[in-house]
């Protein structure tokens, strides 16, 4: 570490100590994390006209997986995940293809190594992209690992081990998180992979066990199996468990019926590796405490609750600066963080997934990270507003909702105040091929006196992110059930459903649609 500075300086950053030779630089703000909420922030910003800049380095997986600048989104979730998704759901079209008369030579075969090439290519243009982004807005960008040296200094150490120290008026964290192992299974570690290194697989990964049951999980196992792979899902519990527990249900009947093996109520014991190479998982059955194995080429760890590694040279927030300082969540191990975003040191922010209580989604993050620079630099007041927050899961069938689930709803006002509209519908695209459509539901939630505002929307089937992206407009703007009801459809769409939905839970008439 550089002698240079006082480990407990407490000052704002002096700008006549920047260093000539580079060791030590100066900045209005600085951003930890080159991720989805770091470069939002740090372009806002720089474009507000302060000095700006973002450090950001990746640790290499416990496998190996390196990538670049970008973060979690762009080079190990949503985008090659969608990507994947896609060439999944492309298989299902070719199969449909015949029945609306394309002739399409069988057997239908998928290249993994093909697809992987082509996202990879993807997300690696994307990492250009980012880097010319910031040099275009004059951010200083470094690939440089930051632990604090004090609450307005961060070493930076470079990949050959050099260190730099920045110093900053105001600071971002925003490092994100990383998929956890569970340690405590034997072979986990030596054995399995996660979703840091799914993506970047140059080689099919196989028979697959995927366990966990919650976005990331039920969405790799989604894709596999639409790619002709044989994948099964270990849960320990529910599936999506914040999620409304019938659309789950929904989902995963979905997936069953579609080919993906589910084995419920199950933990995993042991990983060994058989002399064929082969991954034999060993698990217990909760209910039964019976015990079980299994072969698998891949065993993919998606037990989520990411890990947040926080940056003092120690290694440990609380230890560096005394109790108090940026204190996180015992459970999480996030950073606390208020309406502002900040920490308990005033000018030290936290933004995305490693702030405690945030959702762990992209378009959070960046509206977060925008709005922060936007009150840093003086241009407003507006703070992040985390309530109605629209999601979609991209499973085989897509489930896209926002606002409230049905339990949530019921606990927060009462099963007598809650009106609950629902359909079962058959998207047209599926008649031809004659698709099974068991699945594909709609509910709409809302108080039950008029004019019935609308609670929470949840749709299960084609293009879900896309339909449910519009209705969240309609509900962050306090849309009501009536509204909805005099809202003209686009037809024939799937989402045109949704505008039609004239049966409630409670009539008990059947909430199936036939015909227009
Ligand atoms: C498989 C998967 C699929 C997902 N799919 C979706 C989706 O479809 N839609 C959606 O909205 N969200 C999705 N997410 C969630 C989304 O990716 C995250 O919520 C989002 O990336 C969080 O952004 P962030 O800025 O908080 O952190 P990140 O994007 O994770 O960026 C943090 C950056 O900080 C770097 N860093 C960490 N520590 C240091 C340090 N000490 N020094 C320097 N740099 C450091 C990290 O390496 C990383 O580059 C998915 C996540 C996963 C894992
Ligand atoms: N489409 C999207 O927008 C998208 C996609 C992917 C990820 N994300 C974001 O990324 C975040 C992380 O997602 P995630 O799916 O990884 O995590 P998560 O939501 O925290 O879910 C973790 C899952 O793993 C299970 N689990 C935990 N520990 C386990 C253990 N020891 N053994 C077996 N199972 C265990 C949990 O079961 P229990 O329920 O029993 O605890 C749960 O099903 C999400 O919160 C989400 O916001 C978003």
């Amino acid at each position: 570490m550089l002698s240079t500075m006082s480990l407990h300086s407490d000052l704002p950053p002096d700008p006549t100590l920047d260093d000539p030779k580079g060791r030590q630089q100066c900045y209005d703000l600085l951003v930890i994390g080159g991720g989805s909420g770091g470069l939002a922030c740090a372009k806002e910003a720089a474009q507000l006209g302060k000095k700006v800049a973002v450090v950001d380095y990746v640790e290499p997986s416990p496998r190996g997986t390196r990538w670049g600048l970008g973060g979690t989104c762009v080079n190990v979730g949503c985008i090659p995940k969608k990507l994947m998704h896609q060439a999944a759901l492309l298989g299902g079209s070719l199969h449909d293809a015949s029945h609306f008369g394309w002739e399409v030579a069988q057997p239908i075969r998928h290249d993994w190594r093909k697809m992987a090439e082509a996202v990879q290519n993807y997300v690696k243009s994307l990492n250009w992209g980012h880097r010319v982004q910031l040099q275009d807005r004059k951010v200083k960008y470094f690939n440089f690992k930051a632990s604090f040296v004090n609450k307005h200094t961060v070493c930076g150490v470079s990949k050959g081990g050099k260190e730099t120290l920045l110093s900053a008026e105001h600071i971002v964290i925003a490092t994100g998180g990383r998929p956890r192992y569970p340690t405590h299974i034997e072979g986990a570690l030596e054995y399995g992979i996660t979703s840091d290194d799914i993506f970047w697989l140059k080689e099919s990964p196989g028979r697959t066990l995927v366990v966990g049951a919650s976005y990331v999980a039920l969405e790799c196992a989604g894709f596999l199996t639409g790619l002709g792979l044989d994948a099964t899902v270990m849960m320990r519990s529910v599936p999506l468990r914040a999620f409304d527990q019938q659309m789950a249900s929904l989902v995963t009947n979905h997936m069953a019926s579609h080919g993906t093996r589910f084995l419920r109520g199950c933990i995993p014991l042991k990983v060994e590796r058989l002399s064929d190479g082969q991954l034999q998982v060993t698990w217990v059955d909760l209910a039964s405490d019976r015990k079980d194995t299994g072969t698998f080429d891949t065993v993919l760890w998606a037990v989520g609750a990411m890990e947040f590694k926080h940056m003092s040279s120690s290694g440990n927030w609380k230890s560096e600066f005394g109790e108090g300082w940026c204190p996180t969540s015992p459970d999480t191990q996030k950073i606390l963080v208020d309406a502002q975003e900040a920490t308990s040191v005033p000018h030290i922010y936290a933004i995305g997934d490693v702030a405690e209580g945030r959702p762990e989604l992209t378009p959070t993050a960046i509206m977060a990270g925008r709005l922060l620079a936007r009150r840093l630099c003086g241009q407003s007041s507006d703070l992040m507003d985390y309530d109605n927050v629209p999601t979609t899961v991209f499973t085989p069938l897509e489930y896209g909702c926002v606002g409230l689930s049905e339990e949530e709803a019921v606990a927060r006002h009462g099963e007598d105040s809650v009106e609950v509209y629902h359909a079962y519908y058959k998207p047209l695209e599926f008649t031809v091929p004659e698709r099974d459509a068991s699945q594909c539901y709609i509910k709409v939630v809302c108080l039950r006196e008029p004019p019935r505002l609308v609670l929470g929307l949840h749709f299960l089937g084609p293009n879900a992110g896309e339909v449910t992206q519009g209705f969240a407009l309609g509900i962050k703007c306090g849309a009501s059930y009536e509204q909805v009801m005099r809202t003209v459809g686009i037809h024939p769409t799937c989402a045109e459903e949704v505008v039609k939905l004239r049966i409630s839970k409670r009539s008990g008439l059947d909430p199936t649609v036939t015909g227009c």
